[in-house]
């Protein structure tokens, strides 16, 4: 299967808690409180030509958001890259998002975590085309702040995405390709469901991960800007540091390296410049190497 339709993906085998289930078995309790109070963690990894993209940063900060949430996760490292091969496996992809889920479990309805056993963990990979398209997508800065390091940490990739849907529904509502939004503080924060920089000459800014994501493609593009010529700098950032960059960029594993091309009706100069394009280009030529990828192949995919 190499397209992306509910009927497909309703077709794929999963991992769940160990096993790999048809799609009929794939089903997760009404009890579960990942459903009843998005109460859990996850994760979305790449696999682009049979290799899975820095398998262990998202594992080690799929480890972080459960630990902030005092989530054990009931397998190791080793069990959950076998169950990413093993249903990548299953479902005949190599080019496929991996999400790794993991809830707090089946419990009584209540808030209290204590209710709920054993964690239940699921695996999918799934045909995915970059999230918000291969163009320039232009930006409204949402009203919605993103959530606030005082209520739930920004390294916590967790279930509730809440704050990311209202300021989509804005976006959408207002014909832009996606959302930027602030922190509490009126200061940037990131995309919906991506990172976002900003350059000025030959200066790279992304903001701190106070309230915002610390991407594992965030990560890549500042350990990759030097040799593309920029200095990186992570500092705070506020709006019209985007208005008036020369170039703007967002990050993700689901939407790739994606030019900003206008924010709040304000053509950025170019989309995408000379610098995104020489860092997409540089982010592309690490998918096929061993210092960070895996081949699916060499991971133990029984399962
Ligand atoms: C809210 C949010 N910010 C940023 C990112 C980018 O993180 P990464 O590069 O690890 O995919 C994501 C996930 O893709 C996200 O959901």
């Amino acid at each position: 299967m190499t397209d992306m339709t509910i009927d497909g993906i309703l077709r794929l085998a999963i991992w769940c808690d160990g096993e790999i289930v048809d799609p009929a078995h794939a089903v997760v309790s009404v009890w579960d409180h990942g459903l009843l109070y998005g109460d859990g963690v996850f994760e979305g990894i790449r696999i682009r030509d049979g290799r899975l993209y820095r398998p262990h940063h998202h594992l080690a900060r799929l480890r972080g958001s459960a630990r902030a949430i005092a989530l054990e996760i009931p397998f190791d490292d080793a069990a959950l890259l076998a169950g990413i091969a093993a249903t990548a496996r299953a479902n005949g992809l190599r080019e496929a998002h991996v999400r790794v889920v993991v809830t707090r479990g089946v419990g009584l309805p209540g808030i209290d975590p204590r209710r709920c056993a054993r964690a239940t963990t699921l695996i999918m990979a799934y045909p995915f085309p970059p999230l918000l398209g291969s163009a320039p997508v232009t930006l409204i800065t949402s009203s919605v702040a993103r959530k606030s390091p005082r209520s739930v940490p920004s390294r916590v990739k967790s279930l509730s995405y809440l704050d990311s849907v209202l300021a989509k529904v804005q976006a959408n509502a207002a014909g832009a390709g996606d959302a930027l939004m602030l922190d509490g503080n009126g200061l940037v924060a990131e995309a919906t469901g991506a990172n976002v920089f900003a350059v000025h000459g030959t200066v790279l800014r992304t903001p701190p991960t106070t309230s915002s994501l610390a991407g594992i493609t965030r990560g890549t593009i500042l350990e990759l800007a030097a040799g593309a010529g920029l200095e990186p700098r992570v500092e705070p950032l506020e709006p019209g540091d985007l208005y008036t960059a020369d170039e703007a960029f967002l990050t993700g594993t689901g939407a790739g390296i994606v030019a900003v091309a206008a924010i709040d009706g304000r053509p950025l100069p170019t989309a995408p410049g000379r610098y995104t394009t020489a860092l997409d280009a540089a982010y592309r030529a690490t998918w096929a190497d061993p210092a960070y990828t895996v081949a699916i192949d060499d991971l133990d995919g029984a399962a």
